[in-house]
């Protein structure tokens, strides 16, 4: 018997009167129950969050860093336990859940040490000009006011740790509301900030129904939304708070290109097999997964046989299973969508050359070429297992190819030329270039986030505070300088 997950209601357990069933997409079985807050409850977090803004901004560093450092060793103590649950909740194979919860590890470690180098304060003279004699100037950057952090079902842990832990580390009070397939790893993180000194009403975590959240993404008391998930929804958030401050994370159709001096037998095993692993990891279901490969003419004919058998060699199967490379995706109605998605395309002229089955929540890993233009695979975010390869002449028609997209979130270049990855850069119209491999590297310090229809505003730790924050000059005057 599954007992029913209470949530978090400014930093203290808390029950509603109903609750929702959170089950395995990989064998329908019940991972657990999640109470759902009332209205009422959830007015009390929102009250809780904005009374304690001034106190929570004035609390010293130390304590917010020692939180946050009591969270990282926590997660890490407790990695084996979560990484089952997140594959448990999610479907993610348990590999790649123990490497999310050893990122949300360092994560909080960032933030612990951004939360001290924070607000080291910035001094500037102003007596350049005569006005500004005996003057200076010092800029501290406070919190815009609380947070509303809405988390998506991918990386449930991590993409949550990305929304809560700068918002502790400057000290704005955050209201989390996880995805509804997978609260339950957002819920436990709960658990550990409520071993901290973080004062009550900080931190909530409320897992509220999405048909509930246009009210408190309109509520005024928070200024600030951090969103991560898809277009449609996170636009449709901005949109209706146009005066908020909205930090989206969208989605983005990851290109990987190989250009014509990655051209060795070693080079193109590598690229092989970093295209199969990141088209496949979390059933693609990561928004930097790569779901288009441009390769250079002169190296397509070698490297397609290679990709081909590297994604035919990825392990499918029980995502609790150590060995299992792909599990299945976060339900039977996203695998149907990848399914039929596949089926127009192949309809429409693209050829398989693996792959394009379905198995109740699981879609096998799929390889396609000659994918027609005007595809909704050739357009949109598949967030499955899928990749097209398509073959192109030279360096520019390749950046062509990446940018011939509305998404523009990263992009991997597989080159060894200084020079050429320095085009990349400047020519990709995308948050982040990764040179030497796939676009799906992603170190938790870095910015990142898309241009074009990927989104608005940069996560990465000290880039998130920044987000959350905004300067404050205070201008000294009559001083000796
Ligand atoms: C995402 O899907 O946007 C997050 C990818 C990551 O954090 O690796």
């Amino acid at each position: 018997m599954t007992s029913t997950h209470a949530f978090w209601l400014a930093g203290r357990q808390a029950t509603g009167e109903t609750a929702f069933d959170v089950t395995s997409p990989w064998d329908g079985r019940l991972v657990g129950s999640v109470s759902v807050p009332t209205e009422a409850q959830v007015e009390e977090a929102v009250a809780a969050a904005h009374a304690v803004l001034d106190e929570f901004a004035a609390t010293p560093a130390h304590v917010r860093a020692a939180a946050l450092d009591h969270v990282s060793k926590r997660l890490a103590e407790r990695t084996e336990e979560i990484a089952q649950l997140i594959s448990a909740e999610n479907g993610k194979p348990v590999k790649w859940a123990r490497g999310e919860v050893g990122r949300a590890v360092s994560v909080f470690r960032f933030a612990a040490e951004e939360a001290r180098r924070f607000n080291g304060g910035e001094a500037q003279r102003l007596d350049t000009d005569a006005g500004g004699q005996g003057r200076l100037a010092l800029t501290r950057r406070i919190p815009k006011g609380v947070v509303l952090g809405i988390a998506p079902f991918n990386f449930p842990l991590n993409l949550s740790a990305h929304k809560v832990a700068p918002a502790i580390a400057v000290g704005a009070p955050i209201i989390l509301k996880p995805a509804p397939a997978t609260p339950i790893s957002a819920l436990i993180l709960g658990e550990l900030l409520a071993e901290t000194e973080l004062p009550a009403g900080s931190w909530s975590v409320l897992p509220v129904p999405n048909d509930r959240m246009p009210a408190l993404v309109r509520d005024e008391r928070l200024p600030v939304i951090s969103f991560t998930g898809s277009g449609p929804v996170g636009y449709a958030i901005m949109d209706s708070v146009p005066r908020k401050h909205c930090t989206l994370e969208l989605g983005g159709n990851g290109a990987a290109v190989v250009l014509a001096d990655w051209s060795s037998e070693a080079d193109l095993d590598w690229a092989a097999s970093r295209i199969a692993t990141f088209s496949n990891y979390q059933g693609g279901q990561s928004c930097i997964s790569v779901q288009r490969v441009v390769a250079d003419a002169s190296v397509y004919d070698r490297l397609l046989p290679k990709i081909v058998a590297a994604v035919e060699a990825q392990v499918t199967g029980d995502p609790s299973d150590a060995a299992t490379d792909v599990g299945p995706l976060v339900s039977e109605d996203a695998a149907k969508r990848v399914e039929a998605w596949v089926d127009e395309a192949v309809r429409d002229g693209a050829k398989l050359l693996t792959g394009g089955t379905r198995d109740g929540a699981s879609y096998a890993p799929t390889v396609l070429v000659d994918l027609p233009a005007g595809t909704t695979l050739a357009c949109e975010e598949v967030f499955g297992p899928v990749l097209s390869v398509a073959r192109a002449d030279g360096e520019t028609e390749a950046f062509a190819a990446v940018n011939d997209s509305p998404y523009g979130l990263q992009a991997g270049v597989f080159t060894h030329d200084l020079q050429t990855a320095f085009r990349a850069h400047r020519a990709l119209e995308v948050g982040g270039v990764i040179i030497g491999d796939v676009p799906s590297y992603r170190a938790d310090q870095m910015p990142y986030g898309g241009a074009k229809q990927s989104g608005v505003g940069r996560e990465g730790v000290a880039y998130a505070m920044d987000d959350y924050t905004y300067e404050r000059v205070l201008v000294l005057t009559g001083l000796a300088l």
